[in-house]
This record gives C-alpha cells, sequence and structure tokens, in this order.
C-alpha cells in the first residue's frame, strides 16, 4: 500500500479568493498547495477589464504569505458589453490567461454576466483567434427549467453551438456534475476540457437533502444523483488529459450560509489535496492522481509545469468544524470529519 504520494507541485484550475480581509484570509490556504492558480472574477463589482485584474492580482499577490512561490492567473468576467480589445490587450500583456462566461444570474455575483450567449459570438471569434481560453459556467438560467436539469440543458442550449462556431476555441467546462458533461467533453475535440471539484466527487445530491437540509453541501452546479457522481468519479480516474483538478473553493461566511436563504459555495482550499487524494485511493487510481492534479491543466492551458513537488501522507487528518476567518467563521469543506490523508509540503 502507497503510504506517502510526492507529485509535481499541482495548480488549481478553478477557484474564489473574493477581496478585501476574507481574500486575505483564504489566499495563505490556497498558496500553501498550489503553485497557480485560476482566479474567478466574480467579485462586485466583476473583474472586466485588463486594469481591473491587474490590481486585483496585486492585492492577492500582496496576501500571499512569505516563503511560498504563489502567482494567480486572471479571469476577465464576460458581459454583454465586453471590451474586447482590451481582453486581447490583457491577454497579450500576460495580465488575462482566460476570461470567464456567466450566463446572467446562473450563480453567486453573476447578475452582470451575459444575457444571451449570442451577443458575445464576435468576443469568442476573437478569443479563438487570439488563442485565449473560454471558462464556462454551464447552467441555463430558464425558470422553466429544473435546477437538476440546468447543465445538461445548457449543453444542448448552448455549448454544441459554441463548439460547432468557434471549433478552435479552447474551453474549460467548468466545475462539471454530470454524466451528460463527461460524455460531451469525452466526445468533443482536445480544445474540450473539464475542470472537476472535490465535494462533486464526494457527495451526491442526498448530501444537500437527507436528514434535514444541509447548507454546507450547497454549492452550484448542485450535486447530482449517484449515478453522476460515479460517472465523475469514472472520468476523473481515467488518465483522460480531458478532465483535471479546480476546486471551485467559495468560501462564504458560516451565517451567510446557515439563512433562509443560503449563499452557493464550499469551501474547499483548506484540504483540497487531502479531499482529492482520498477519492483517487478509493477508486484505486492513485498513479492518476499526479496527471489529474499537476500536469492536464497545464498541458490544456499551454503552460509549463511546476518544477517543485509536494507529498501527500496517510494518515488521520482531522478537519476543524469551523474556521475563525476575517471577523467571521467559514465551514470549511470535510468540516468535523477525518480525512485519512495529511498535505506534508
Ligand atoms: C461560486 C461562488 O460562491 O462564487 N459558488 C458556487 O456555488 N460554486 C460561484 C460559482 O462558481 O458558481
Ligand atoms: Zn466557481
Amino acid at each position: 500500500m502507497t503510504d506517502t504520494l510526492t507529485i509535481r507541485r499541482p495548480d488549481d484550475w478553478h477557484l474564489h479568493f473574493r477581496d478585501g480581509d476574507v481574500m486575505r484570509a483564504v489566499v495563505p490556504y490556497t498558496a500553501r498547495q498550489f503553485a497557480r492558480a485560476i482566479v474567478m472574477p466574480n467579485l462586485t463589482p466583476p473583474i472586466t477589464t485588463t486594469e481591473m485584474a491587474r490590481d486585483y492580482r496585486e492585492r492577492i499577490l500582496a496576501a500571499v504569505p512569505e516563503g511560498h512561490d504563489f502567482m494567480p492567473l486572471m479571469t476577465c468576467y464576460l458581459t454583454d458589453t465586453t471590451n474586447v480589445d482590451d481582453l486581447a490587450r490583457g491577454a497579450g500583456e500576460g495580465v488575462f490567461t482566460a476570461a470567464k462566461l456567466y450566463p446572467a444570474n446562473a450563480t453567486t455575483n453573476s447578475a452582470s454576466g451575459v444575457s444571451d450567449v449570442e451577443l458575445i459570438y464576435p468576443v469568442l471569434e476573437r478569443m479563438e483567434a487570439e488563442g485565449i481560453v473560454l471558462c464556462v459556467h454551464g447552467e441555463v438560467t430558464d425558470h422553466d427549467i429544473d435546477v437538476f436539469d440546468r447543465e445538461a440543458e445548457f449543453i444542448e442550449r448552448h455549448l454544441r453551438a459554441i463548439i460547432a462556431n468557434f471549433p478552435k476555441l479552447k474551453v474549460v467546462f467548468e466545475h462539471i456534475t454530470t454524466l451528460d458533461a463527461v460524455e460531451f467533453v469525452k466526445a468533443s475535440g482536445p480544445n474540450v476540457a473539464a475542470t472537476i471539484t472535490p465535494q462533486h466527487l464526494h457527495i451526491n445530491r442526498n448530501a444537500m437533502l437527507v436528514g434535514g437540509i444541509q447548507p454546507h453541501n450547497y454549492c452550484l452546479p448542485v450535486a447530482k444523483r449517484e449515478t453522476h457522481r460515479l460517472a465523475l468519479r469514472a472520468a476523473a480516474t481515467s488518465g483522460s488529459p480531458k478532465f483535471f483538478l479546480g476546486t471551485d473553493s467559495a468560501p462564504h461566511f458560516r451565517h451567510d450560509k446557515e439563512s433562509a436563504c443560503g449563499c452557493a459555495g464550499i469551501f474547499g482550499a483548506p484540504v483540497a489535496l487531502e479531499s482529492y487524494l482520498t477519492v483517487f485511493d478509493e477508486e484505486g487510481a492513485i498513479e492518476q492522481f499526479e496527471g489529474f492534479a499537476s500536469l492536464y491543466g497545464p498541458a490544456f492551458y499551454g503552460l509549463p509545469v511546476n518544477e517543485d513537488s509536494v507529498t501527500l501522507e496517510r494518515a488521520e487528518s482531522p478537519v476543524p468544524d469551523e474556521l475563525a476567518l476575517a471577523g467571521s467563521t467559514i465551514v470549511p469543506w470535510h468540516g468535523g470529519q477525518t480525512l485519512g490523508w495529511r498535505f506534508r509540503g
């Protein structure tokens, strides 16, 4: 039995840092485990220009604890009125690594998102030409579509058309939650990939709704039924370079999640690698972990892999019920549980 695992240092290809005190409190958790992270732009106001992204990157870098060599990779929040010249300039200057498509009102801070995907076709055309990666929150928002069907419906209504119209555009289908998404990504060309979160590998929708409503297991897209979770586990551990790590770590204060209208998002950063490795271990696929965590993401984004390494060891690893952060508390993913792997550094 493998008792320690040393792999190239991983990157997190999807996460939320927020801003201000919360950002300063959560950046160290990610910088401890990862070398780089794709930072989501859904702040208030959203990060829509090169100048805003440059400033936000500076604020994040100022929060990285000494001794960690961490680089945030910035994304541009697409709107109905995105300035495509500014986006291309920001990408050319190395400020933007990707642009993010949020359908308007699909999730936290997405009110300024895109109201009709076809409105941004000129932007997608330019992104395809310039090789700028498109990160997609793939859920429709139509009120007549059941929340559990919103991802599958997005594929049919929008994603197929985007890929048909822009066949060379690099697309990351973010935080996929369904068998439909797994099959779609597998059947698409090498320019289409997906990130998978730890929570969608661990829980199905019962974890949200059985035995009382469980707000700390609520995120978007919502966890689906067990068949989908099993398809995600198979995809993540398959060794296919189309599936790679993206935690979607999304901190919200405990009181904001435990409320009559609880926020969507799970704070996975403190135990990200331990959580993922537990899944790979359970699936008998530890040898596939380095590809998923450290190799396939950089290959897709056209970036070098990291030179240094991290080690995890098989050891009881209790996760605190809550963390005191930014003058309040946040419940971490796996809070109150004991994991079987520990991050050594
Ligand atoms: C994210 C957040 O809180 O910003 N929430 C979530 O449930 N995943 C937004 C997102 O990625 O959908
Ligand atoms: Zn997210």
